[in-house]
């Protein structure tokens, strides 16, 4: 991406640049013409790769140098330096990689190296079947091809869309800052090239583990050697009078957010019920839309019991700063065409109301099937579940998290596709085990908050910076041990905590997972 006035920024690196300017460890950007290229010198080697990330850019240069990867600043995907392949998501395509030379003091970048996306030797062929097109099962599916397997990839999803860039349709989609061509994870096309057979509007009703087919919606059978279940979550609805009006809306597909986008065209004011990730992200975006926001939730401060009481005020001071209206303590009783009922009494009038209260993992199949279940489907750390040959992954998996020792379950979009992506590779043949860090990411206007690691709950919160000034790093221990690290616009702090943290675990290293 090239600065304001269109120049690329940094030295021009076919010209070369003192080799005294990139000590051991180092990163800087220069260009080639008009590609930004990120130079590296790390164990000795030089590299030179695209200098922005291609998940959304995130520039390169301020991230982290682990053994021969790079980790994104922003949502810490990570990229092999000498290949340019993302080899963990949420990046899912390469960086291009240059030639570089140190000659008499000076180091040259030279042409572009071809293509050089690694192919795993072991593909077990067969029929590999997906349940579920969003996070976890896309991710597998692409990494399947990438990685070279060349048997029969069947994606089942009962949604109406092909994958999507879920984490958007709470932000900048919604904001209506991105068009919606940006929110298909791939085009149409994709699917076809690479051999994918995508059933959309599937609905995958039973397992029959032992015979290894799906029964689909309409009766019919599908046999699969191999099988990923990623159905997801959904949202929880509320048992209230008058939630199922078609003016009140969840957010969980495509479709959900289009019929909020349709509304919001004309509405004046919208009440948001719950303070949740969704909850709040949906209300930032109506505000970008100039829609009066009213936020109804029973905790005592937003996002508390994640995050903290010193984050929670703080970002309950950052909505209002943007015009939210907070009726905290409170929960709605019913909603009675436009007029919202508070229970505590009153009533908002609302033209729109988005409800974000939770969601809940989609474990029916998993459980009608047999398989082990404890608030979540139960996997190994190579995300099978306890029916050898079906895998789990995503917002319904519990898995053993090395870091924090314990059987965990999260709902996070990196995490998902991660797990996706280590699934697939055990589907192929590559036993290799699920060990990163938790993280997740979540954007108020223009304030991103970074979470790696995960701690249900902490005895003590240590504040470095100031959450007022947007400049922080928020740990939370447990026993003396940090268990999460939250931050805002400290990303190198951010990075090295998810590291440091998989290296406690004794698990660092630069491949996915
Ligand atoms: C609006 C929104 C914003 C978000 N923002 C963030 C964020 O900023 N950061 C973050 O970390 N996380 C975010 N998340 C959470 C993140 O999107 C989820 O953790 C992630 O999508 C989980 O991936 P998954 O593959 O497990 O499930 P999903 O992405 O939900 O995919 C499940 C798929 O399974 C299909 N399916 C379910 N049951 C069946 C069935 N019986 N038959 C056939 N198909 C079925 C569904 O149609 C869907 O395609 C957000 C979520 C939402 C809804
Ligand atoms: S911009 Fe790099 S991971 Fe998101």
């Amino acid at each position: 991406m090239a600065s304001g006035d269109n120049k690329p920024s940094g030295p021009d690196l076919t010209k070369g640049i003192p080799a005294a300017d990139l000590a051991e460890g180092a990163m800087l950007t220069g260009h080639i013409g008009d590609d930004e290229v990120m130079l590296a010198r790390q164990g000795g080697k030089l590299f030179a790769v695209s200098a922005h990330c291609t998940h959304y850019h995130g520039p390169l240069a301020e991230g982290l140098l682990v053994g021969e990867t790079v980790r994104c600043p922003w949502h810490h995907a990570r990229f092999s330096l000498q290949t340019g392949e993302a080899v963990a998501a949420p990046a899912l395509s390469p960086l291009a990689c240059w030639q570089v030379e140190e000659r008499d003091g000076t180091i040259v970048v030279k042409g572009k190296k071809g293509p050089s996306a690694p192919k795993t030797a072991a593909s077990a062929g067969g029929r590999i079947v997906i349940v579920g097109g969003g996070a976890a099962g896309f991710a597998a599916a692409e990494i399947l091809r990438r990685r070279g397997f060349d048997g029969i990839i069947t994606m089942l999803s009962n949604d109406t869309a092909a994958p999507v860039d879920r984490p958007n349709l709470s932000k900048d989609y919604l904001a209506g800052s991105a068009p919606e061509d940006w929110v298909p994870l791939r085009g149409d096309d994709w699917y076809a090239e690479n051999k994918i057979s995508l059933n959309l509007k599937t609905e995958v009703t039973a397992i029959d583990a032992k015979s290894k087919e799906l029964v689909l919606g309409d009766g019919s059978k599908i046999r699969f050697d191999k099988l990923l279940l990623a159905t997801g979550a959904e949202p929880v609805k509320l048992d209230i009078p008058g939630a199922d009006q078609k003016h009140v809306h969840t957010l969980r597909s495509l479709n959900d957010c289009r019929a909020i986008i349709a509304q919001a065209k004309d509405a004046k004011r919208a009440v948001v019920i719950g303070a949740s990730f969704i909850g709040l992200e949906s209300a930032a975006a109506l505000r970008a839309r100039d829609i009066e926001v009213h936020v109804v939730a029973p905790e005592k401060r937003p996002l508390e019991r994640v995050f903290g009481p010193q984050l929670g005020d703080f970002i309950r001071t950052l909505h209002e700063e943007h015009g939210v209206k907070f009726h905290l303590e409170d929960s709605v009783s019913a909603i009675d065409g436009k007029r919202v009922t508070l229970k505590n009494g009153g009533a908002l009038e609302a033209d729109l109301v988005v409800i974000g209260v939770g969601v809940r993992p989609r474990l029916a199949l998993a459980e009608k099937a047999g398989l082990s279940i404890d608030k979540g489907v139960i996997v190994n750390k190579y995300m099978e579940t306890s029916a050898p040959g079906i895998y789990a992954a995503g917002d319904i998996a519990r898995w053993p998290d090395p870091i924090s020792g314990e059987r965990i379950r999260v709902e996070h979009w990196v995490v998902a596709e991660r797990q996706g992506q280590i699934a697939a590779l055990n589907m192929m043949g590559v036993p290799t085990p699920f060990r990163s860090a938790p993280f997740f990411w979540s954007q108020h206007y223009d304030v991103p908050i970074n979470y790696v690691g995960h701690a249900e709950k902490w005895d003590s919160i240590d504040i470095e910076g100031d959450a007022m000034k947007r400049d922080c790093v928020v740990r939370y221990r447990l026993g003396g041990r940090v268990m999460a690290v939250a931050s805002i616009y400290r990303d190198k702090d951010s990075l090295e905590a998810g590291l440091e943290m998989e290296r406690q675990a004794g698990k660092a290293k630069g491949a996915p997972g």
